[in-house]
């Protein structure tokens, strides 16, 4: 079977060649991935020779246009879904909030009897709760929670079920959770949901770095990410339905409403870095040509999802690895045991030693790893976690991550719990 090359992967990454990258093994990757080199030169570039107001006739403002252009086509292709689907903000929070302003009309005031209600999940990041609670405060909906269990963290369908009803007009719920890992089953739940006529709206932020979501096969009606942990630009990618889209209060100015990509568009967020998105193309078929080199025709998307593919198996080695070590340490581990359905995001705490002291206790083993909620503070609470500060240690693999990074990191643990 095909492997990582593990090698080729680190030189594509500038980080690799600096001091502390060598020195430091990087396992907090779920908060912000190293950036691809193809696409530090793409923002370069567009820094360097066309940081103007773009899209006018002069060949500068025409070059940054074309480029903007080209990024954001690129993350369409690697989606396959039409650019026009497509809305890029500053980051998911802010997509997600603009987003639930949007929704407005569906839980409007006065149409309790219709579709007055909202369904959140406590497995979430409050970048999918927050903005659905202040639209439910606002317009006199009921904001409803799908529960955890408070000992796996994990969720339900038959509580969902139970949550359902015809008033229901939004759904939200994570892809697969930033401190549990586990990755939840969109397409069903999704079938639950579309079963009321209500709208499902996805979080693929923790997933999309483990495994470039498949826009193809997933039901969702919304599906949100950021592009700064999938190894780019700091930006926030939304694909809404075009169905859902139709339905939405636009967020634009008046005379940009004919055009779809800018309906939800409140804000443009750094030019140069739409640009950039280009280089997430550039390292996806890079990767791909490497390792594929006799299929260099496919389409954008089939390459990321073969490559993805790859990313995952070597991440899955790595993260079975540090599952089977942490097993056997007095650690209490957040989420599955095992690798299964399962994404390489750690979290664990100890009676005896604080979050913060393990963090600490890491980074002498020159390894980056954090402590902390990460605003997946509902969810923590409910697993019964007492000081919300401290946290859980999480520890959050990438692709790029070798085994002797993950063995340092257990001989680190080992040392201090074992
Ligand atoms: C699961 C999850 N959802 C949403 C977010 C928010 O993303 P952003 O920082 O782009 O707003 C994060 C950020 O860490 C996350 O981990």
């Amino acid at each position: 079977m095909q492997h990582l090359d593990l090698d080729f992967v680190r030189q594509q990454f500038p980080m690799f060649q600096t001091e502390l990258g060598q020195k430091i093994g990087f396992l907090d990757n779920a908060g912000g991935s190293y950036v691809a080199g193809a696409v530090i030169d793409r923002l370069t570039d567009f820094y360097t020779n066309y940081k103007v107001q773009p899209y006018g006739a002069n060949p500068i403002s025409n070059r940054a246009g074309e480029a903007m252009e080209l990024g954001r086509r690129t993350m369409a292709e690697l989606l396959n879904v039409s650019a026009d689907l497509i809305t890029l903000g500053a980051s998911s929070t802010q997509c997600f909030n603009t987003l639930s302003i949007a929704c407005t009309p569906l839980v409007a005031k006065g149409r309790s009897a219709a579709a007055g209600e909202v369904i959140v999940s406590e497995q979430d990041h409050e970048s999918n709760i927050g903005g659905w609670e202040r639209l439910c405060q606002q317009q006199g909906a009921t904001l409803k929670i799908w529960p955890v269990d408070p000992e796996s963290g994990e969720l339900a369908l038959e509580d969902l079920e139970k949550l359902l009803s015809n008033k229901t007009a939004i759904v939200a719920v994570t892809h697969s959770s930033n401190i549990i890992g586990t990755i939840n089953p969109i397409n069903e739940i999704a079938a639950l949901v579309h079963g009321v006529n209500a709208k499902l709206v996805v979080d693929g932020v923790s997933y999309a770095p483990h495994a470039w979501p498949n826009l193809d096969v997933l039901d969702a009606d919304a599906y949100v990410f950021s592009t700064y942990k999938t190894y780019g630009t700091h930006l926030g990618v939304m694909v809404v339905r075009e169905d859902f889209l139709q339905e939405l209060a636009p967020q634009c100015h008046f005379f940009n409403m004919p055009y779809p990509n800018k309906r939800l568009d409140s804000a443009g967020p750094d030019h140069a870095a739409i640009a950039a998105l280009a280089g997430i193309g550039d390292y996806f078929a890079a990767l791909h040509d490497h390792h594929f080199a006799g299929k260099k025709g496919l389409p954008l998307h089939r390459k990321a999802r073969a490559v993805a593919a790859l990313m995952n198996q070597h991440e899955n080695e790595l993260c079975a690895y540090l599952l089977e070590n942490l097993n056997d340490l007095p650690v209490r581990i957040f989420g599955r045991k095992t690798i299964e359905q399962r994404e390489a995001n750690i979290a664990l705490s100890s009676p005896k030693i604080s979050s913060k002291a393990l963090a600490d206790g890491l980074a002498e083993y020159d390894i980056a790893a954090k402590n902390g909620h990460f605003y997946a503070y509902r969810l923590l609470q409910a697993m019964g976690v007492a000081d919300m500060n401290d946290g859980v240690l999480r520890i959050s693999l990438s692709h790029y991550n070798s085994l002797e990074e993950v063995e340092r990191c257990v001989a680190g643990l080992r040392a201090m719990l074992g």
